[in-house]
Parts: C-alpha cells; structure tokens; sequence
C-alpha cells in the first residue's frame, strides 16, 4: 500500500540571514504523533494528523523507544511488516538530497536482529539486504538523487522470510541548491594505471550514496552546523603519515566568488581550515606528498569525489601551485587556486572527479607540491573531501510514475481550502490560502533557456509579428558588435579594481574609456568558467536586436579564448536600488521616482510588446533597473530572460530562476511563466521605491520581512501612507498616492489573471504622476484608456497622447527627464 505524504513544509523563519531553504523540504519524525525541533527544523510526526494520510496504519506500528536519549528524532520509531511507501510531492524538479536515520533498540516486542529489508525510491534500490546491526547505534544513509517526476514514492519492502520487517526512524527529502552539480562539463574519471579520461555522464543523473564527508584540518561538523545539515567529520583517522600534515586555520570568513563553491556546496567552517604540508619535521626536504587513504564498500567501483579547497596558507596571491593525486593518478597537475578563483585569496573552490576504484577498497587522495618552482614556498593543501558511491545510472524520469495516481491529500480537492506554504529564500514564508483546482501539472523537461527569435514564429496570425522592432543579427550572428579583447584590457587597465564599479553572480562591471571616447560599463565574466555562458549569449541575443530608451543598450561583447564580456552603455547614477536606500545618497523625490517607475514600466512594456513573441525578463528588480545622468531608468540584466509563450499557449514552463522577494508566487508554484511574473516583481519594484526598503529584509519583524506582502497589508487597510518613505511625507498628493498604492497592489495580485498587463501599469503610473502635478482628476477618456489599455502597436493612437501633450505644453520644457520620457510614449519603436 501507499502512505502518501503530501506535505507542505512550514518552515519558520530561522535566525540565519542567508539560510538555504529547500523548495521542497520533508521532515518526517516516523512512528510519531507529534512534531519535533531539531536544529532548528521541525519533523513532522507521521502519525500527527489525518492529512498525513497513512492510509492503512494495520501493516506498520509505531514503536517508542523509552531509553533514547540521543535525540528526540529517535524516541520513535516505525515499523513495517509488509511493503509500505511514503509519497513525496515533488515541486522542484531536479537533485535532491534524502537521508534515512534507523536507530535500532532492545525492545521486548519487536527484535531488531530480525530485520532485513531494502529501500527503494520511485523502484530504484537504495538499500538492500540492509537491517540493524549494533543496537543504540544510529545510522544515517544519505542519497543524491535526481527526482523529475511529480512524486517521490519511498518504498520500504522487508525480506520474504516470515518474521522480518523493516524500520525508520526519520526521513528527510529536500532539494537540493542550485548548481549542487553543474550538468554539461565533463568530469575527470580516473582510472588505475590508465590515467584521466572524460566522464560522459552528468552527475546529476546518478544515484550516489554518501561514503565519506571530511572537514579536513578542521572539527567534526554537525547538521546545526552545516547549509545542507550535512555532518562532516575530521580527517586525522585517514591520514597515511599523520606528521606530514600540520594544520591550518583561517580567522576570516572565506572570500566566496562567483564561479567558485558557495556556501551550500560546503560551509565556511570547511573552508576556514586545512591540512597542509608540515615542514617543521621535515626541515631541508620540501618534496613530500600529504596522503590520506578513505576506505570504500569493495563492491562499488566508482565513486563521485569532491576535493574542497580555499587558499588559506598563502599571503599573497599565486604563491600556491600544488599537485592532486587521486589512486596515484595525477587528478590535477600544478593547481592553482588563485588563477582559479579569480584572483582572491582564501576563496572557495571545489574540483569534481569520478574514481574507477577497482575492487580495491579504498581511495587514495593525495596532495603534494609542484614542480613548476624551486621556491621556498612549496606546498600543497587540503580543505575537505566528499566521496560517494556511484549506485547506477539510472534516469528517475524514465522509471515514470506517470500512470500512478498521485493523491493530494491535503488540499481536499473536494472543494476545501488548502494552506500552502511557499518558502522563499532569507527565511520568508508566504502563506497563501487557496483552493486547489487539479493535480500538480508535468513541467516540460526542457529549460534550455533562450530560444533566438529569428528562429521561432509560433502563430500563424501575421499581425503580430509585422512592425517588431526585433531584426534577425543575419547568419554571421552579432558580429558588428564584436569588441577585441586588447582593446578591453586597455580601456579597463587590464580590468584594474581601482575602476571597478560592481560585482554580480555573473562576475565583476568595470567603469571604462573607449577609444572612440564613449563611457561604458564593462561586465566580465569569470575567466574560464562555463557557469553563466547561456545568460551570456541570452543578453547578446536580446540585446543586440533590441533598442529602447528604456532598455540598457548594449554596445558590445566579446568572446575570446576563456573571456566572457559585455559591454553597456554607461549609466552614471547606478541603480535604481542605491537612491532608495543603503548608502547616503540625496532622497529622490517623489516626481523623479514616478518618472523612473514609468520609464522602467515602459521598458517592460516594450520587452512584453515589442517583438512578435514578447519577451519575458524574469529578473526585474531594483538592482536591475539602472539611472543615467538624467535619472532616465533603465531596464538591464537580460541573462535571465526568456521568449515569451507562443500565442496559443499561456505560459511558459522552466525551472524557477528569478530574485527572492521579487518572485511570482504562481510562477513560484506552477512555474508556468508568463509576463505577468515580470508585473508582480515590478510591483515589488513599486512598494520599494514607496518605502525605501528592501524586498526582503530578514532583519525585520517577521509579518515585515517581506515587502510584498507587509504593504499589501497597509494598502489593503487604506493606511498606505503610514509606511512610506519618511523623506517623501508631506510631498505625495492623496490621489497620486492612492493610484500608485492601487497599481502596486494590483500587480501583486496572487493571480497572474488578476494583474494589470505592463502596459496597464504604465498608464496608472502616468495616471498618479498626473494626478501629483496638477491633482486634477484625468479626463474620462484617460479613464477608459486606463480601463483597457493599449497594446504596444497602438499607442500612437491613443486619445491620451493629446493629454500628454497638454501637460507638456503647460509645463514647458523645464524638466529635460520628463520630456525625455514623454518622447518616448510618442514613439515607442525604440531607436
Ligand atoms: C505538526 O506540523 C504540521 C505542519 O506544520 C501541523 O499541520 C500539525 O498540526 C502539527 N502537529 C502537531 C501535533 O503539532
Ligand atoms: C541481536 O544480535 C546481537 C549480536 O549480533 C546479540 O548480542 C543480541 O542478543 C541479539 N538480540 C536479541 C534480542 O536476540
Ligand atoms: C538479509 O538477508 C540476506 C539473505 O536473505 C543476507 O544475505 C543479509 O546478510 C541479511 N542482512 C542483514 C542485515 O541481516
Ligand atoms: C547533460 O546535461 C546537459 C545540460 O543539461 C545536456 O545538454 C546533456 O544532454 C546532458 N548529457 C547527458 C549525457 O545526459
Ligand atoms: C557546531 O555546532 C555545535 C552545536 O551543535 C557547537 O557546539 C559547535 O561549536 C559547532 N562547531 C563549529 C565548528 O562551529
Ligand atoms: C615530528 O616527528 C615526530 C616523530 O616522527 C613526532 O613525534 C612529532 O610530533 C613531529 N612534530 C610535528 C610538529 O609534527
Ligand atoms: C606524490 O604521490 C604521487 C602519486 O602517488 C607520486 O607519483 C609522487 O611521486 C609523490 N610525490 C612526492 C614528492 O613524493
Ligand atoms: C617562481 O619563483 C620565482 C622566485 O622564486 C618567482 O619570481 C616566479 O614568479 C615563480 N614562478 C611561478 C610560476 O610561480
């Protein structure tokens, strides 16, 4: 039978600002009736409530262990005598971590000895032949799994012998962070005596069992300790020689980059230590490996290996060339951390390999100096060490649980209501009370991101794709806008951080001179790294078809060897987010911020309109939206964009990308995009600029963490004006306010069918800047046009152009910005 689980997990918010927060998370205290908190994570008791659905409780019993005292997890536990499956809601396809804990006891009714049974997820054998061996010993299984079904079915099947049953005691099913494995890049495979070759597979779609997890220098790890609640444990037991090795320990926090590991890959703890070479023994001879040898099951040949590394002993940059052994095979020659993170010291790195053990046992890892320098300085180090075992290759997708019924059990689809809980990044949690109308939809496989333009014309009806602004690039692709990388490394000083002038997840924007005399921004990614390579030719592809007043406009790009570049227009003022809060920038007024909420809505708007498909940007934001020495705003930052949905679909299913605190909550639920999840940030975007505060503040009260969600509040409660900016009070005329509160509110509406359409939202932000400079209420045909609002083709037409010309004249030409702005509505046909 099936128990089918179909949690929402609540997650509260935890005191760590940068917590990692799985999308799916569920944590089952098995056997239990109540809830349980264990760092800081609660486990749901499985035998807490009906909704847990445990559809026949006859086959199974739930067993207390009176003596635990270990943790509080493992005081119950369930037993089952027949085949017997949790069900697991999946709404994050893609890798997953699930850890089973079995913490067999002395009971007088059920003898543990006697259980033998195997695990299996979606038919896929995790465990078998496996039972209790030491009583009062708990023992944790984790695997790594990729799961791209709607429905995760844990099975536990005990042996046919008569008598033998199987147990758990805790489950844990979470997803895993983006990027855990990168798909697409080839790992090293070593083989014995034969050397390196390429691995073909992508590591996602293996099934791994965790073997080893080595803090290496450093102490034992425990989950409170840990981003992924991993337990790590020190090295010293696996070190060959123990005094070729001495210790080191960093006092800073690691200097994590993009392209390197992130916190989730491995926390800071890890990084803040290593072994390294001990030459206090070994005074004169400096030619030593340090080695450790990690046993493994003889039975599993291959096995995953991660090796973490963080330059922790050097005191200048590119003093540190070492080599990697792994089975006596050169893993990695002449490593060198600094080149590899892009020149920072102490930063994160971690190097992936898969290792042909043969039967023999164990893996052998080694690390020892180059010989590219007689230095003085030769070392070699060692932060931490993952090694799993490799079960099969099997693809969750095709195991298909298609013809399964999946059972909603919370959510009454009889028409009751159903709490869902969406966890969003920073600990916010956005409770959202819904009906459920069908069953969780199939996401198309495919996210292979930017489809070209030129190529995709999905609808026959010609009109739309006639007057787009949008020209195909010709077969020779973007070459006009081609740039040498000389002439880059030139105009930046060879990329000298003295003009740099930010840094992002994509790498660092340099301020730089042209030879032609234009300023520019110049966004590099980082050298050598894939990671970012289809958001880099997303932003080419879009950017180089599109011009827009209100569209950052790209001047050029290059790829040569190993670089990565884009090159923008200058924008003087920076972002949009600088002038609203954080550093001591002059309060922008509440004139100027209308103008730039319209120039940025018209921009969307364009990208919505402009072209036959429309363009979905994905990542608006106020960090995305750019000012130049006019306060003109821009839209930037295309990496995430996407063709919108052809015109007989409605959305367009992929993987959730986007910001935290700016993401549509349908989009985060169905992941079915469309630009409607561009108006909900955008009106994100809009309380922002009302309230000078971040989208997200984790700092804050808990009901206020969330912008979003804490000014609909205030809105709704027609108190709008308690939480705006305090520079602005005094200055916002009523009715320009409550227009403004109304179009953000509407573009927050948990609907995406409910949300104004771009160019609805641009029209009422005109509406409250009218209404702001003269307080007369609109005439009624500006009333209609806000009703119905034009598409982008007929904007000429619009009856409210005449309007705005009136304002133009009776204002003059004072304010440059607002012409400029005003020009634009005119022609909206980009330039
Ligand atoms: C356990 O947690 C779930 C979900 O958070 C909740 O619905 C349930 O009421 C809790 N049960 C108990 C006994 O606290
Ligand atoms: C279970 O097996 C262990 C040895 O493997 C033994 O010491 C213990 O007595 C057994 N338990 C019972 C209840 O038979
Ligand atoms: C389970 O049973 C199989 C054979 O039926 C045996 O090989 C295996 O060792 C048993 N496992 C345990 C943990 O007792
Ligand atoms: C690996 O992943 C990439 C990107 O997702 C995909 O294009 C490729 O086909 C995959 N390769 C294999 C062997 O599955
Ligand atoms: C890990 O967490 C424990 C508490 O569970 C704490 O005592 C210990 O100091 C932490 N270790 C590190 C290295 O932070
Ligand atoms: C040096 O080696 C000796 C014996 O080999 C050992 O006892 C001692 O701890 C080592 N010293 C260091 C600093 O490792
Ligand atoms: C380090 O180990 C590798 C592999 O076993 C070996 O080839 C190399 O010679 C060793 N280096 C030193 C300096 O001992
Ligand atoms: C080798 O060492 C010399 C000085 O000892 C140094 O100037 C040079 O940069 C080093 N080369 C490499 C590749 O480390």
């Amino acid at each position: 039978m099936i128990w089918f689980v179909y949690l929402t997990a609540l997650y509260c918010i935890g005191h760590l600002v940068a917590e990692f927060v799985p999308q799916d998370n569920y944590l089952i205290n098995c056997g239990s009736t109540i809830n349980t908190t264990v760092d800081n994570r609660v486990f749901i008791g499985d035998s807490a409530e009906p909704g847990l659905a445990l559809l026949s409780k006859s086959n199974s019993i739930s067993l207390r262990n009176p003596s635990s005292k270990s943790s509080p997890l493992y005081s119950t536990t369930r037993i089952f005598t027949t085949s017997s499956s949790y069900g697991f809601g999946i709404k994050k396809f893609g890798t997953h971590l699930v850890r089973f804990h079995f913490s067999p006891f002395s009971s007088p009714q059920f003898d543990f000895n006697n259980s033998n049974f195997s695990v299996l997820a979606n038919g896929v054998p995790l465990l078998s032949n496996f039972g209790a061996k030491d009583f009062g010993v708990t023992v944790v299984k984790e695997f790594i799994i990729k799961v791209d079904s709607v429905e995760l079915e844990v099975s536990f099947v005990p042996s046919k012998e008569q008598n033998i049953f199987a147990f758990v005691s805790a489950i844990e099913v979470f997803s895993a962070p983006i990027n855990f494995f990168v798909d697409g890049v080839s790992t090293s495979l070593i083989v014995p005596n034969k050397g390196v070759k390429g691995f073909s597979q992508n590591i996602s779609s293996l099934v791994l069992e965790t073997v080893h997890r080595i803090n290496v220098g450093g102490l034992k790890l425990t989950p409170f300790n840990d981003t992924l609640w991993r337990t790590w444990i020190p090295d010293e037991d696996f070190l060959v020689l123990k005094s070729a090795a001495k210790i080191a320990t960093a006092t800073h926090s690691p200097n994590y980059q993009p392209g390197g590991a992130s916190e989730e890959i491995a926390p800071d703890n890890v990084y803040m230590t290593a072994q390294q070479m001990n030459k206090d023994n070994v005074s004169t001879v400096y030619n030593f490996n340090i080695t450790w040898d990690f046993p493994v099951g003889p039975g599993d040949a291959l096995h995953f290996v991660r090796l973490h590394f963080c330059d922790i002993v050097s005191l200048a940059l590119n003093q540190l060339y070492f080599n990697v052994y792994i089975n006596d095979v050169v893993a990695y020659k002449d490593l060198d951390l600094s080149s590899l993170t892009f020149h920072a010291l102490a930063s994160p790195y971690y190097l992936d390999f898969v290792v042909d053990s043969g039967h023999s046992g164990s893996i052998r890892i080694s690390v020892g100096p180059s010989d590219l320098n007689n230095s003085l300085r030769k070392n070699a180090i060692l932060n931490g060490v993952e090694i799993m075992s490799i079960k099969n290759f099997v693809d969750f997708e095709s195991t298909g649980l298609k013809k399964r019924r999946i059972w909603i059990l919370i959510g009454s689809v009889i028409g009751g209501f159903v709490v869902l809980c969406f966890v969003l990044l920073a600990g916010v949690v956005v409770l959202r009370r819904r009906r459920e109308r069908g069953k969780p939809r199939r996401v198309g496989s495919t996210d292979t991101g930017w489809t070209p333009l030129r190529t995709y014309r999905c609808s026959s009806i010609g009109t739309m794709s006639e007057g787009t602004a949008l020209t195909s690039p010709g077969p020779n692709g973007y070459h006009g806008l081609k740039i040498p990388y000389a002439d880059l490394a030139l105009a930046t000083n060879n990329f000298d951080k003295d003009v740099m002038i930010g840094s992002g997840g994509f790498g660092m924007v340099y301020k730089a001179i042209l030879k032609d005399n234009t300023k520019v921004a110049v966004k590099r990614g980082v050298p050598g790294s894939r990671q970012g390579l289809p958001e880099f030719h997303t932003e080419i592809a879009i950017l180089s078809k599109i011009r827009h007043l209100h569209l950052v406009s790209l001047v050029g790009y290059c790829e040569e060897q190993s670089e990565m570049i884009l090159v923008y227009e200058y924008m003087e003022k920076g972002t949009l987010k600088s002038h609203l809060y954080g550093p001591k920038l002059s309060p922008l007024s509440w004139k100027q911020r209308l103008e730039i909420c319209i120039g940025a809505a018209r921009g969307i708007h364009y990208l919505h309109t402009g072209s036959a498909q429309g363009i979905i940007h994905r990542d608006i934001k106020s960090t995305n939206i750019l000012l130049d020495e006019n306060y003109i705003a821009k839209v930037a930052d295309f990496g995430l964009s996407r063709s919108g949905p052809c015109l007989n679909e409605t959305h367009v299913s992929t993987g959730v990308k986007g910001s935290f605190g700016y993401l549509d909550p349908e989009y985060f639920r169905r992941r079915q995009l469309t630009d409607k999840s561009d108006v909900y940030s955008f009106g994100v975007v809009l309380f922002e600029v009302l309230c000078a505060r971040p989208a997200v503040d984790p700092a804050l009260e808990r009901e206020q963490v969330n912008l979003g969600e804490w000014a609909i509040e205030w809105q709704k409660k027609g108190l709008l004006e308690q939480i705006i900016d305090p520079h602005l009070r005094g200055q916002i005329r009523p009715s320009s306010l409550k227009k403004f509160g109304e179009t953000a509110e509407k573009c927050l509406a948990d609907y995406a069918i409910d949300r104004p359409t771009m160019g609805d939202v641009l029209w009422n932000l005109e509406h409250a800047l009218q209404l702001q400079e003269n307080g007369t209420p609109p005439s009624p045909a500006v009333d209609n046009v806000t009703m119905e609002p034009p598409s982008a083709g007929d904007i000429h037409q619009v009856p409210a152009e005449n309007i705005w010309m009136e304002r133009e004249t009776a204002e003059g030409s004072s304010n440059i910005s607002t012409s400029r702005v005003f020009s634009q509505l005119i022609a909206n046909d980009g330039r």
